[in-house]
């Protein structure tokens, strides 16, 4: 039985600011943040994104620099996205096997100077790879699924290796959610968690982050062949349903705002820690909107990153993590 107006008025508790927060169903703190950082050669240098404005790529020392920001700011972890330079890519992506490639080298100086902060990073070979795909291809361009985890798996023990709190794939290959945890746990690595792309789109909200890691002009053809088919959302609970099955510690659903239903869906289906990922495209659109006098960009990035608790999502990667930690700190 519930009353009816007048007796019942919804904006009675919207009437005034300390009982619209007391009524508040969701919050969002610096410590549901995963702030995404972009790692590049040198000592000093810092460069701007052009496609990704107030995004840039640092070099080992300032990535170190903003970690200990992201620190004193709350942000509960980092992830790691490498630019690899164009003379280490190869077809077979082996730089992304190397103990001191660029990513590894970030993850030591990040855990050894802020080691409270957890580092996520990414499996997938596209830094790696001459022509920008996320595995090996064979003569026809297809991306071989069997070999490709053969080599994910050497990836995912080559960070875990220096350091790696989050094992991340990427990749959508089949079956290397469960290969990579067997590796892991024979490695000594019980601890490390693997937070899977489960369900991850062949999506055009990629292209800023394409240039940031430098394999947007390389890549050949798109990634339809193993990212999902953004018509699709019962493939998704299967893909989720997978990697649980192999071991995944948590899932993530990508993009994030145009796949909201997704995380809602997964949330309810499966009672699992689920992320998003809001995307570089999506980062751009919101500084695009900024920029032409249309949007106000506080309120917006703090009303898209609680959209995705109230959708169930028990944390976020977004490029504007220290941003939004920095407004809530400010609150
Ligand atoms: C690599 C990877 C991509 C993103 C995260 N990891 C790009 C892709 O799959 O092409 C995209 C992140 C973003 O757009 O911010 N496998």
């Amino acid at each position: 039985m519930t009353a009816a107006y007048p007796a019942l008025r919804l904006r009675r508790t919207r009437a005034h600011g300390w009982s619209r927060r007391l009524h508040a169903e969701n919050v969002l703190t610096a410590a549901d943040l995963i702030w995404p950082l972009f790692v590049t050669e040198g000592e000093g240098v810092e460069e701007p994104i052009a496609t990704l404005p107030g995004v840039s790529r640092w070099s080992v020392d300032l990535v170190v620099a903003r970690a200990r920001e992201a620190h004193a700011l709350g942000i509960a972890c980092l992830a790691l996205f490498p630019n690899t330079q164009r003379e280490r890519r190869s077809d077979d992506g082996a730089e992304a096997l190397n103990p001191d490639n660029l990513m590894c080298r970030a993850i030591r100086a990040i855990k050894a100077a802020v080691p409270e902060i957890g580092v996520l990073t990414d499996v997938a070979l596209d830094p790696y790879t001459a022509h920008g795909h996320d595995g090996l291809i064979d003569a026809a361009g297809y991306v071989m699924n069997d070999a490709t985890v053969a080599v994910l798996i050497e990836q995912s023990l080559n960070q875990a290796r220096a350091g790696a709190d989050i094992i991340a794939p990427s990749d959508m290959m089949d079956g290397r959610v469960g290969l990579i945890r067997t590796a892991l746990e024979r490695d000594g690595h019980a601890n490390v968690q693997i937070m899977s792309y489960a369900a991850k789109y062949a999506s055009a909200f990629y292209g800023p982050f394409r240039d940031a890691v430098g394999s947007r002009g390389l890549l050949k053809g798109d990634k339809t062949t193993y990212q999902m088919d953004p018509a699709n959302a019962e493939e998704a609970l299967r893909e989720v349903a997978l990697d649980l099955a192999e071991g995944a510690d948590s899932v993530m659903v990508k993009p994030g705002l145009p796949y909201l239903d997704i995380v809602r869906r997964v949330k309810d289906r499966f009672e699992v820690p689920v992320f998003a990922y809001q995307v570089s495209g999506e980062y751009a659109m919101i500084e695009a909107a900024v920029a032409a006098g249309a949007a106000d960009r506080d309120a917006m990035v703090l009303e898209t990153l609680l959209a995705f608790k109230r959708a169930g999502c028990s944390g976020v990667l977004t490029y504007h993590a220290a941003h939004a930690a920095r407004l809530l700190a400010a609150r």
